[in-house]
């Protein structure tokens, strides 16, 4: 097994000896987020729902700073993330950050859905964030009103929390609930001592560009070609752009800079926006005929 030497961060003094716990840490930006943390310093807990990736993602942060260690986790039951952090703030008398960052996408035509992927993307991206909340927030308040820092709650939402792009409607939908529920969260738990970041990326070069795909969808096709996107993020720069920004205490970090202009450009005239969305969706429709096409060929 290989042992990743992590690099040390130019913010790293604000995570040394923290307790973190990273939901879907055994693949793309969790596993990231997770190098990232235990190369400042932090003690790690890799929660995924699928054990054996969170384990084997642990066994290559051994050359510390920090710690790593998994546990298996689903976060659609809230009981065991309620036990997983309270576990952890046992164990090292606090929890200083929650990274909710677990997520699945299903892309395609919305009636190709079933009720159950939409319940089961509300399940994961939403609800298993509201676990993660409810167990860690009056947790963290009771450590702020002891003075000093209360702890920070990071969620992983995406581009898709802050702008609408067709064919992944059920994913959108989910990830505007995460972006609402962190920015309103926030203005609450400022002055409980507990910090509030909502991460937004684009396309993150990990397995989740390929997953969820219904009829003719193609995933790499549509976040990459369709956007005019030539690389997806990578995931390590992602998480030390996501350590950044909670060490600034930021309510949102929207990255690369190409999103960045393209929210702002959302906000200067969401009318314009919305009626490019629908341009949006007829070429992004052609380009998956294209491709379905090019196979039948
Ligand atoms: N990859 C991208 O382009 C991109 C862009 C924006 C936002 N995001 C968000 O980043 C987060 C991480 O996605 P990723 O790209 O690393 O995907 P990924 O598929 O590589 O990793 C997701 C991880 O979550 C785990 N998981 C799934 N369901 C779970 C559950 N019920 N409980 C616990 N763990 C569970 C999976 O086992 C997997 O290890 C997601 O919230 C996703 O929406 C990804």
């Amino acid at each position: 097994m290989s042992v990743t030497q992590p690099t040390p961060l130019p913010h790293a003094g604000r995570y040394a000896g923290c307790s973190a716990i990273v939901t879907g840490a055994g693949s793309g930006v969790g596993a990231a987020l997770s190098r990232a943390l235990v190369g400042a310093g932090a003690h790690v807990v890799l929660a995924d729902l699928d054990e054996q990736a969170a384990t084997r993602v642990a066994g290559t942060l051994t050359a510390g700073p920090g710690t790593a260690r998994a546990a298996r986790l689903d976060v659609t039951d809230a009981a065991a993330v309620a036990t997983l952090v309270h576990e952890v703030a046992a164990e090292h008398g606090r929890l200083d950050l929650l990274f909710n960052n677990a997520g699945i996408t299903f892309g395609g035509e919305t009636e190709d859905l079933s009720l159950e992927q939409w319940n089961a993307i509300i399940d994961v991206n939403l609800r298993g964030v509201v676990h993660g909340v409810h167990a860690a927030y009056p947790l963290m308040v009771r450590q702020g009103s002891a003075g000093g820092r209360g702890g920070h709650i990071v969620n992983t939402a995406s581009m898709g929390g802050l702008m609408a792009a067709g064919l992944i409607t059920s994913y959108v939908a989910t990830k505007h609930a995460v972006v609402g529920l962190s920015l309103a969260l926030r203005s609450e738990a400022a002055a409980k001592g507990v910090g509030v970041t909502a991460i937004c990326p684009s396309a993150v070069e990990t397995p989740l560009l390929e997953k969820g795909e219904l009829g003719r969808f193609h995933g790499r096709d549509y976040y990459l070609k369709g956007q005019g996107v030539r690389r997806a993020l990578d995931p390590d720069l992602l998480a030390d752009r996501a350590l950044a920004a909670v060490a600034a205490d930021r309510p949102l970090l929207v990255t690369p800079l190409q999103a960045r202009l393209a929210w702002r450009l959302g906000r200067l005239s969401p009318a314009l926006v919305a009626r490019s969305s629908v341009g949006f969706v007829a070429r992004q429709r052609r380009l998956q005929a294209a491709r379905a096409a090019r196979s039948d060929s």
